[in-house]
């Protein structure tokens, strides 16, 4: 790892090593000058330097790795940088040390981290970054912390979108999507003023679905398949509730599905689901619990919608490692590709798939293959009355949320 531009590590690092690399950054941070310039310049110095990254990711340049823990065939490989909003909060804290060792977009993928932040929480995530660089992470080849949206999202090729508002005292449900349109606005539009055009966007911040509908509708300049909001902890929540019912393990369970919204609407469906019994044999979900329809549409519907909440109520928190593992799931799936036979619950743009209305984030089983994703096609005929009342109530209440969103910007 190596540089910062984060204020407080700059200066305490100009204190004990005063290099030209670290004032050059310094100095277009420090007194407000364009720091975007400043990290290239000191991306090349970088690049040349000793015991650093074999490529920058702003030149392309390659430079010859001389020592070094992460000299062996990752170094060889572009740096991909992951930018993460709200990188202070609790699901930043647990997902960002699973991105630098190599977890969600493999352990041969050299990776540098911006980290966005509101100006106030900079000092604290200057602890976070202290923590990094403590691990000694062989893959991280840099760290950046800022509050300027141009520095975190200058060319980078993940990004994902966990900084949001929370409810606070006396905010209602419209104030509550008001605050973060603001911040979806300005996240998208610096997207699309910024990122890589292959950038591949994941928003976790609630309302996680409006909120990633905000973003791609202000970045006119990215393809729609670029944005997509997280359903992936619903169906890790569902597959583990089948598994327990079932007495199974996790990893006898598949194509578990989940549509809509994620929010009390969400619809997990077991229709599809298949379950690998200790024979061997794969069966239905529904004969794997024993037929018992009234479970499968009653309580386990409800255990899945309501978990987040169960989880506030017994943890006085919201749920932060379960959600950043699902998190960097999703993105493996996305990067890396989805197994022969597996489906990952995303939310992604509707085209009108399923009857949802287009244009919606909503959530599908998709398979993923070369960086992109598609809906599974064809399973309309087995999807029950009960199913299309229940993927009905959810893309309704997205539309409800957009016109919410849209009448609070007038
Ligand atoms: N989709 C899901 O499955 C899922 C699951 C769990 C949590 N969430 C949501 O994820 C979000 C984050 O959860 P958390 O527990 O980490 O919250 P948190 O409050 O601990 O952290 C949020 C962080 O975002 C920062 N932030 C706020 N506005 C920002 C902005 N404009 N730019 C950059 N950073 C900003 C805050 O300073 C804070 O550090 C919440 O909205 C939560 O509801 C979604």
């Amino acid at each position: 790892m190596s540089a910062s531009t984060s204020s407080t590590s700059i200066f305490s690092r100009l204190r004990a090593a005063p290099d030209v690399l670290l004032s050059g950054l310094a100095a277009g941070v420090a007194v407000g000058l364009a720091a975007v310039p400043a990290i290239h310049s000191a991306c090349k110095l970088l690049c040349k330097g000793p015991n650093k990254a074999a490529q920058c990711p702003f030149t392309g340049a390659s430079a010859s790795s001389s020592s070094s823990s992460s000299s062996s065939s990752s170094s060889r490989k572009r740096p991909l940088v992951v930018t993460v909003t709200g990188a202070g909060g609790q699901i930043g804290y647990a997902i960002l040390f699973q991105i630098a060792a190599g977890r969600m977009l493999g352990h041969d993928q050299p990776v540098e981290l911006r980290l966005l932040e509101i100006t106030r929480a900079l000092p604290m995530l200057r602890g976070v970054e202290m923590e990094l660089e403590d691990c000694a992470f062989p893959l991280l080849t840099r760290v950046v912390c800022t509050d300027d949206e141009e520095v975190a999202f200058k060319d980078c090729d993940i990004a994902l979108l966990i900084g949001a508002r929370p409810r606070g005292p006396g905010m209602d449900r419209a104030d509550l999507l008001k605050a973060n349109a603001e911040i979806f606005v300005k996240q998208g539009r610096a997207l699309n003023k910024w990122a890589s055009r292959d950038v591949k966007v994941l928003v976790v911040g609630n309302p996680a679905n409006t909120n990633a509908k905000i973003a791609m509708e202000n970045a006119p300049d990215l393809p729609k398949t670029a944005f997509t909001a997280m359903t992936k902890l619903d169906q890790l929540r569902a597959v583990a509730q089948l598994a327990v019912r079932a007495g199974v393990g996790v990893d006898a369970v598949r194509r578990v599905v989940v549509w809509g919204n994620h929010s009390d609407t969400m619809y997990p469906d077991l229709t599809f689901a298949k379950v690998r019994r200790g024979d061997g044999r794969e069966v239905s979900a529904l004969e794997a619990v024993g037929g018992d329809e009234k479970w499968a549409h009653g309580e386990f519907v409800n255990t899945v919608q309501k978990r987040g909440g169960a989880i506030i109520q017994a943890l006085q928190k919201s749920s932060a490692a379960s959600a950043a593992n699902a998190a960097v799931a999703h993105m493996r799936a996305w990067v890396l590709g989805t197994a022969p036979g597996e489906w990952v619950s995303l939310a992604v743009c509707s085209q009108g798939e399923y009857g949802v209305p287009p244009g919606l984030i909503y959530s599908y089983p998709c398979t993923c293959k070369d960086g992109r994703y598609t809906i599974v096609p064809g399973l309309e005929n087995e999807i029950d009355d009960f199913g299309r009342q229940k993927m009905k109530a959810s893309w309704e209440q997205l539309q409800q949320e957009d016109k919410e969103w849209r009448s609070g910007q007038k």
